[in-house]
Parts: structure tokens; C-alpha cells; sequence
């Protein structure tokens, strides 16, 4: 089994499907409370709504595109990428989320290289990924592709939460 079996189906969606990204989404953020637990209260009480009003405003002011990969024709959707392009020229893998039973076999690889080919057409100036703390998998993966660590941003806990 690997990215080209025909089994992944890759299909690219207007930012009107959005909503096709949902559930996926949900379990990504379920999935990065883990890395962030001082920040699991504010991390856990994200919504999809929320989520897809950050990217709708991107595509409004830039570009965006939105990819699934579907198991088999007719099944569900086990992965997807949004990345966007800002009308300054900034390149950002803003999502990216492979289930659990489907990483290891290249999707989440294919899925960054349809990206990257994306944002070089878009004439993409510089690309950033943003990744939560203690995310070392992650890390790894995007190794691969040229991306390394500049940054860290530190956000001040609200001490009253929860
Ligand atoms: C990080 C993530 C996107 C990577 O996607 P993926 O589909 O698992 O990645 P790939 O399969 O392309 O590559 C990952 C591994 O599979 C290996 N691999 C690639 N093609 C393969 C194939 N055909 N068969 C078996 N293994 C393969 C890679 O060598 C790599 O191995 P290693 O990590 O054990 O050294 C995915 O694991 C994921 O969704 N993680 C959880 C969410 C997350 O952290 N998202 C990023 C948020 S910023």
C-alpha cells in the first residue's frame, strides 16, 4: 500500500466544501491537546467554526487550497491538507492530517509535494508551517522538505482558566 495505490483518492475542494475537513480537523485538534497540556483547556474548547473562519478570512485576502484523500471511491476521507498563499507573497501549510491507521505509507509526503508545487506556481516569496510544541514527529516529517525550527512562540497562560 502506498500514496499512488488507487486506493487514495486525492481530490482538491473550493473553499465553499470547507466543511468537508470537519471531522478530520476535530480529531487533529484532539490529537495536539496531548503536546500542550498547559494549554489544554484553551486547546480543547477550539472549534471547527472558529477554524474555518481563520481560513475562510485567508482566502479572502490570498489564496487557499484545500485537499482530501478518500479510501477508495466511495469511502471516507482520511486525510487532508489546507495551505494558503497571503497576498504578500507568505506561503503557510496552515493543516495537515493523516488518520492515525493511514500514516506511514506517503500520504501526508504526496500531500506536501502537490503544496509545495502549488505555492512555487503561486509565486510564493517564503513558506512557514506553524507546530504545536512538542510536536517531534511532526518536526521530523517536515525535516524532509527544508523546514527547520526559527522561532518559538511563547503564549502567556490566562492562570484564572478552568
Ligand atoms: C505528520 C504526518 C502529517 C505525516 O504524514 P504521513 O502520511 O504519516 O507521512 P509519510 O508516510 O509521508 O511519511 C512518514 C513516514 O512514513 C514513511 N513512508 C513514506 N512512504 C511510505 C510507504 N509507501 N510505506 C511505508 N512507509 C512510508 C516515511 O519514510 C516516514 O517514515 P518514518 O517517519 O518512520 O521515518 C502524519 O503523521 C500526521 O497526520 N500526524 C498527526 C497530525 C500532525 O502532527 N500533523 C501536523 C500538524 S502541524
Amino acid at each position: 500500500m502506498s500514496q499512488t495505490d488507487p486506493q487514495f483518492v486525492y481530490r482538491q475542494v473550493g473553499i465553499d466544501r470547507i466543511d468537508d475537513i470537519r471531522l478530520l480537523w476535530e480529531e487533529l485538534n484532539v490529537y495536539h491537546v496531548q503536546f500542550a497540556p498547559l494549554f489544554a483547556d484553551e486547546m480543547g474548547s477550539r472549534t471547527f467554526a472558529g477554524r474555518r473562519s481563520e481560513i475562510e478570512a485567508k482566502a479572502a485576502s490570498g489564496k487557499v487550497r484545500i485537499e482530501l484523500v478518500a479510501a477508495g471511491s466511495d469511502g471516507p476521507d482520511i486525510a487532508y491538507c489546507v495551505a494558503s498563499v497571503s497576498a504578500d507573497g507568505v506561503a503557510e501549510i496552515d493543516s495537515l492530517f493523516i488518520q492515525s491507521q493511514f500514516r506511514g505509507h506517503g500520504i501526508g509526503s504526496e500531500l506536501m509535494h502537490r503544496a509545495l508545487a502549488w505555492f512555487r506556481a503561486a509565486g510564493a516569496t517564503s513558506t512557514i508551517i506553524s507546530v504545536t510544541h512538542g510536536n517531534d514527529k511532526a518536526i521530523a516529517f517536515y525535516r524532509r522538505f527544508g523546514f527547520y525550527p526559527r522561532a518559538v512562540v511563547l503564549r502567556q497562560r490566562d492562570e484564572g482558566a478552568g
